[in-house]
């Protein structure tokens, strides 16, 4: 499609809120207002494209919002959006409104349903990745990201005074269903003794090693960051795998799981920067031409790869920084 015939398009954000996203709407809807275009928001993403709640939006619309958690226009995980039926209504939605191409911000659920859509329909897409999980290939940060380690090493270093009084063993849970990223990270920047994530192998007698070790090198107190999608069942897994140890069981293991305090809250000065240069970056990546690519920052610089490439290729923390984290805990 040639820039002169792009005269409407819309944004939207589906799947899992994530803070930064209205920043992206903002750079969305100013980047196209520069540049004549009409934009229209669409409720709840993809719901919102089926039943038709696609509203005009003006410059002034996303006005104060940059510092706002959440997401203004809302969002949902949509089942019918899955459905040829609801997929049909959505395109039939946005013919009504004149709509060239769409703005889907969001996660690998929302860059699946633009990619099936995409190669059913002849709206182009381009994807903005935003969720806290870090885990879309093609570009080095999601938004949303930076906000919600940030939230979880605070959170941790509550638990560390606890843990450090009372001398105990805390296991702490963070997102990330299917992806270390956050726990990493958080167990990077919190100091952590150990973190478990779903990419690498966990062996437990290491685990029991690493804890018994500390406190024979009187460490009195240890915390542990473990992923949501950790294959042995959480923090609550990992726990109940470590009850039978005697001396373990002496530092009063106990389970915290920060949970959804790490989707909200006003986004880091990182994730508003992302998250303008993204969604600057996605319309200008339509006005020159592209279709159905998803949008990302690799090495500071802006980049693109296909919708499919996205959403099939993996991304997984680097080896090197598994590596160094166990290091920095000895
Ligand atoms: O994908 C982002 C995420 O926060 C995951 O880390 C988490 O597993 C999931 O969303 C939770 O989704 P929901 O809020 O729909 O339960």
């Amino acid at each position: 499609m040639d820039r002169k015939d792009i005269r409407k398009i819309a944004v939207f954000t589906s799947g899992g809120d994530a803070p930064g996203m209205n920043a992206a709407i903002r750079a969305v809807v100013r980047t196209a207002a520069y540049n004549k275009l009409h934009v229209y928001g669409i409720q709840r993403g993809y719901e919102g494209m089926i039943s038709g709640q696609i509203d005009r939006m003006e410059r002034r619309d996303v006005a104060n919002i940059m510092q706002r958690g959440g997401t203004i226009l809302r969002t949902a995980r949509s089942e019918e959006f899955r459905t040829p039926e609801g997929r049909k209504q959505a395109y039939n939605h946005l013919r009504a409104h004149d709509i060239d191409a769409c703005v889907a911000i969001g996660g690998d659920g929302t860059f699946t349903g633009a990619s099936i859509f995409s190669e059913e329909y002849d709206i182009p897409f381009i994807g903005v990745p935003g969720t806290i999980d870090n885990d879309i290939f093609g570009t080095d940060y999601t938004i949303g990201f930076d906000t919600a380690v940030n939230t979880a090493i605070e959170a941790v270093d509550k638990i560390r005074d606890t843990a450090n009084s009372h001398n105990r063993l805390f296991f702490v849970e963070v997102m990330g269903r299917h992806s270390g990223y956050i726990a990493l990270y958080t167990a990077i920047g919190s100091g952590a003794s150990s973190v478990l994530i779903p990419e690498a192998k966990t062996n437990l007698e290491d685990l029991r090693e690493v804890l018994r070790r500390n406190r024979a090198r009187g460490k009195l107190f240890s915390v542990v960051i473990v992923a949501e999608g950790h294959e042995m069942g959480g923090a609550a897994g990992i726990a109940a795998q470590i009850e039978g140890d005697m001396e373990l069981a002496s530092m009063e293991p106990k389970v915290t799981v920060i949970g959804h305090l790490q989707r909200g809250g006003s986004p880091t000065a990182a994730d508003r920067l992302l998250a303008s240069q993204l969604g600057h970056g996605a319309v200008n990546l339509l006005l020159d031409g592209k279709e159905n690519v998803a949008v990302g920052m690799v090495n500071h610089q802006l980049t693109c790869c296909s919708l499919h490439d996205a959403i099939s290729k993996s991304k997984i923390p680097p080896e090197k920084l598994v590596e160094m984290a166990s290091i920095l805990a000895i």
